[in-house]
């Protein structure tokens, strides 16, 4: 009997349909076929299939360690589609269509939080967004300070030594988030004209209290940036709680926004993206090239004359372009059900460990999920959770972690005695829609791999 093709095949053979059609497009030229693979290639490939063996099951429902999720299958397809042209997104010169299909994906994006006017580009990444954002900041005249949570990303910290301002890390309270008063008072020193949100920290994906923010600018004024690189795609959820909805409803008040389609959006890696309220292009982009008008782009838009970098990857626009289409970033559609059912996984597990006296779980806000093993000590506590991080590994149950202040979690008195500053917590990100069906056997994982490891109840 016949075996029915399996979804590779399927997609394949779809790839094969849908190149024809974009082919069809050149055929007034001279035919120009590439070599056929060679042995030497197959024999390359395949030793690139086997070190890519040494890694962890990424794109696997029991991978939950870092910020990872797979692309959609459109995204793979119509990625690797438009590498046939390679286009360059630097300006139209480069990519025609892909520079108008990156405009369209980049809309829906603005569209996200309220914005129907703005200017916008795909980028590297989160990193390079960020960068560019506060860069934009300071060529508009913010120049004293960039104020950010303490448990922001890095990458501002490096941004602003890149752009030689001073960033003030603020406290958070025990949920992570930025903690206002203290925001208030950084900002009545006058050191800080531009605050930086983010909405889904990386450690524990706290959301900060955007609408308070906002309402600071009625004491102070400053430039407010949102990074929104991971939990940016969350306010289509329908299960966040009151708090984190109303910081999300504020985003519209940002000056700059930074969504990562390559977290969050389903994207191959090489997808972050920056938004701006202000639709007209500040100064700073302004520059001439020799070689190359950006300013002759008429009646297309010319990313390369408002965007950091030069050339970008067309074939990430047309994925971006292509995901979009088949799944909008609306409210109540299949995508945003996908984000309701990451959350739902991370409330499941912290449901779970919180029914549990061994474990002290944050709770979550958005689909990271992390918990303290309860213990005497700091330092005990934390030599728990790397003893479980490795046993569940041996389970092929693939966690993180992550080291936190005292100060975010005294209040949940995880240890009796504070012998470190820090403790080292487990780490899940529940980032794929997937972990639903599978948390059963996640959590019989996990309790095995807790019981190897012992435990203490509270007394
Ligand atoms: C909140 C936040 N901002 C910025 C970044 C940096 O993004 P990227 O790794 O895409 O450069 C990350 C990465 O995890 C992040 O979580």
């Amino acid at each position: 009997m016949k075996r029915a093709p399996t979804a590779r095949q399927l997609e394949r053979a779809l790839f094969d349909e849908a190149l024809a059609v974009l082919t069809a497009g050149f055929t007034g030229l001279p035919a120009c076929e590439a070599a056929p693979p060679s042995d030497r290639l197959r024999e390359t490939l395949l030793a690139a299939a086997e070190r890519l063996r040494d890694s962890a099951p990424y794109h696997h429902p029991f991978y939950l360690g870092q910020m990872q999720k797979p692309p959609h299958p459109v995204a793979r397809l119509a990625y690797t589609l438009s590498l046939e042209l390679n286009p360059n997104n630097h300006g139209s010169a480069g990519g025609l269509a892909s520079v108008r299909m990156e405009a369209e994906a980049v809309a829906q994006l603005a569209a996200l939080f309220g914005w129907h006017t703005h200017r916008g580009h795909l980028c590297g990444g989160g990193t390079v967004a960020n960068l560019e954002a506060l860069w934009i900041a300071r060529e508009c005249g913010y120049r004293t300070g960039i104020a950010t949570s303490a448990q922001a990303h890095y990458c501002h910290a490096r941004a602003a030594g890149l752009l030689g301002l001073p960033c003030h890390p603020v406290t958070v309270d025990a949920r992570g988030r930025l903690d206002i008063d203290a925001l208030d008072r950084a900002l009545g020193t006058g050191k800080i004209d531009t605050v930086v949100a983010t909405l889904g920290t990386p450690a524990t994906g706290a959301v900060d209290p955007l609408a308070e923010i906002v309402a600071l600018r009625r004491h102070h004024r400053f430039r407010l940036h949102v990074d929104a690189s991971y939990g940016g795609y969350f306010g289509l959820a329908n299960n966040l709680d009151a708090d984190t909805r109303r910081a999300f409803e504020a985003a519209d008040a940002a000056d700059s926004i930074v969504i990562d389609p390559h977290k969050h959006g389903l994207q191959p890696y090489g997808c972050g993206c920056v938004l701006f309220r202000d639709a007209a292009p500040p100064e700073a982009y302004r520059h001439t090239s020799p070689y190359f008008r950006l300013d002759l782009d008429e009646g297309a838009p010319a990313p390369g004359a408002h965007a950091l970098e030069c050339s970008r990857p067309g074939a990430a626009a047309v994925a971006l372009w292509a995901t979009q289409r088949l799944l909008p970033p609306v409210p109540d559609g299949a995508f945003a059900e996908s984000l309701t059912a990451c959350r739902d996984a991370a409330l499941a597990l912290y449901a779970t460990l919180a029914a549990d006296t061994r474990y002290i779980p944050l709770p979550p806000q958005l689909d990271i999920v992390v918990w303290a093993m309860r213990a005497d000590s700091a330092r005990e506590a934390s030599a728990r959770a790397r003893a479980v991080l490795q046993a569940a590994q041996a389970r092929d149950l693939h966690l993180s972690l992550t080291e936190l202040p005292r100060a975010l979690l005294e209040a949940h008195a995880p240890v009796r005695v504070w012998d470190a500053d820090t403790l080292v917590c487990l780490r899940a990100c529940l980032m794929k829609p997937e972990h639903g069906p599978w948390m059963e056997t996640i959590f019989e994982r996990l309790g095995a791999a807790f019981s190897e490891t012992g435990g203490q109840a509270a007394a």
